[in-house]
């Protein structure tokens, strides 16, 4: 009896060893784990931080003003080659396919002298309407898109750098170049 019991205290007991035994080292292995993970968390967050910085340094790179700000007429002079086809840009220069543009920026839609506009420009131009920064922008990127029925054949500009680079030099036809808009 005495050695019965002895038998299944130590197996009890051996038992118990092997379980705190197993504890102890699943604890070391679950706690190493959780450090890793953690060490991993750590640098995610950081990560996100400072991919987000360029990203929104890009946002307003996009607006107009901001574009201006650092725009190049003589690229944008450059890049009128694919205007020049229809048209003349300087002072008291033919209307060709399309009409002069000397003086074209912030001025009134529709102003050269002999030009046939389209009926939807001629609309424009009676309300008043002017060639503002943001409106030449939109224009220049999508003719058709920004003045449905116009007449100006072309696909437009789709870098908006060059189209502020275009406003720039479109911008220095003028007596009085205007100022330019403020960010
Ligand atoms: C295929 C010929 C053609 C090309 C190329 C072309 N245009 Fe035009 N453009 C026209 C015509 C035609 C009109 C008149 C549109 C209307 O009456 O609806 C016009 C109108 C305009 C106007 C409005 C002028 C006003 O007096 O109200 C601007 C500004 C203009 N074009 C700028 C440009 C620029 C800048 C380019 C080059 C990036 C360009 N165009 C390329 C034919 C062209």
């Amino acid at each position: 009896m005495n050695i019965e019991s002895n038998k299944i205290a130590g197996a009890i007991f051996g038992t118990m060893l092997v379980m705190v035994g197993l504890n102890i080292a699943s604890d070391a292995l679950f706690h190493e784990k959780k450090a890793t993970v953690a060490g991993y968390n750590l640098p995610v967050p950081e990560a996100k931080a400072s991919e987000s910085a360029p990203a929104a340094q890009a946002a307003p790179a996009e607006a107009l003003p901001v574009l201006l700000a650092s725009a190049d007429a003589a690229k944008g002079q450059n890049a009128t080659k694919k205007c020049a086809a229809c048209h003349s840009f300087d002072q008291g220069g033919p209307n060709r396919v399309g009409p002069n543009l000397y003086d074209v920026v912030t001025g009134p839609k529709g102003k050269a002298q002999g030009f046939g506009y389209s009926a939807a420009l001629k609309e424009r131009a009676a309300k008043g309407e002017t060639w503002g920064y943001e409106e030449l922008y939109a224009f220049l990127q999508n003719p058709k898109g920004y003045l449905p029925g116009t007449t100006m054949a072309f696909a437009g500009v789709a870098s908006a750098k060059e189209r502020a680079d275009i406003i720039a030099y479109l911008r220095s036809l003028s007596g009085s170049p205007k100022p330019l808009p403020t960010p």
